[in-house]
Order: structure tokens, then sequence, then C-alpha cells
């Protein structure tokens, strides 16, 4: 049987928070799925130990979008270590839950975010 969205994977799929590039970002991942061939590209900006900026762009699924639309939106203004211990889970469960078959496009979000903070810390930005 076919689950429906809930109305949080719906609103965040229709108005996505903080999609498009992101001028001066200085940690950014593409991270992608072989299986359905989704991609998604995390912008990070990073300033000392905290996410100022983050913005996406996913080719991808609705659910892709929408688990990258609340991924920023729950990283936005937190600390690398809170940042890096988002979770597929918990973005699932702040969209109210995702069907079985969707819950590969939040790994992809909480992936991405770890992936473009990696690339921070391999520049070895200080911070400004
Ligand atoms: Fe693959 Fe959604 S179907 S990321």
């Amino acid at each position: 049987m076919n689950q429906l969205y809930s109305e949080k994977v719906m609103d965040h799929f229709l108005h996505p928070r903080n999609m498009g590039e992101l001028p001066g970002a200085n940690g950014v991942a593409t991270v992608g799925n072989k299986q359905c061939g989704d991609v998604m590209k995390m912008y990070l900006k990073i300033e000392g130990e905290t996410v100022k900026e983050a913005k996406f762009q996913t080719l991808g699924c609705g659910a892709a979008i929408s688990t990258s639309s609340m991924a920023t939106e729950m990283i936005k203004g937190k600390p690398l270590s809170d940042a890096l211990k988002l979770t597929n889970q918990a973005i699932a469960e702040a969209l109210d839950g995702l069907p079985s078959s969707k819950i590969h496009c939040s790994v992809l979000a909480a992936e991405a975010v770890k992936r473009a903070i990696e690339d921070y810390r391999s520049k070895g930005e200080g911070g400004k």
C-alpha cells in the first residue's frame, strides 16, 4: 500500500526553504543515490564552529527536496557538533514521517550535511 506524504513534506516540497546556490559557501558537498539517481548538493557558510547559512540544490524526488529543505532549516545557526549529529531519522521526524520507500531520501540529506562539514574541515579553514 502506498503511504502518502505528510502535510509538512508537501509544504517543504512545494515551498522549499533555502534552495539555490550559496555564494561564498566554504563547505560544499554533492551526494547521490545510485539506485534512484537523485543528486543533492549542500552549501554551507561556516564561521568558526557555527553554521551561519545553509542552502541546497537537489535534482530528485519530492522527498529529496523536502528533506534537504528541512535539513538546512535544522542546522542553520547551530554549532557544527550539532549539525554533525543530525540523523536522517530526526529529519524524517521533523517532517512528520516519510513513507518507508522514501527513507533513503532523508539519508541523502543527512549525508550531504556531514560531507559539506567534512569539506569545510578538510580545507583547514579556521573560520573568519
Ligand atoms: Fe531517491 Fe528520493 S527517490 S532520493
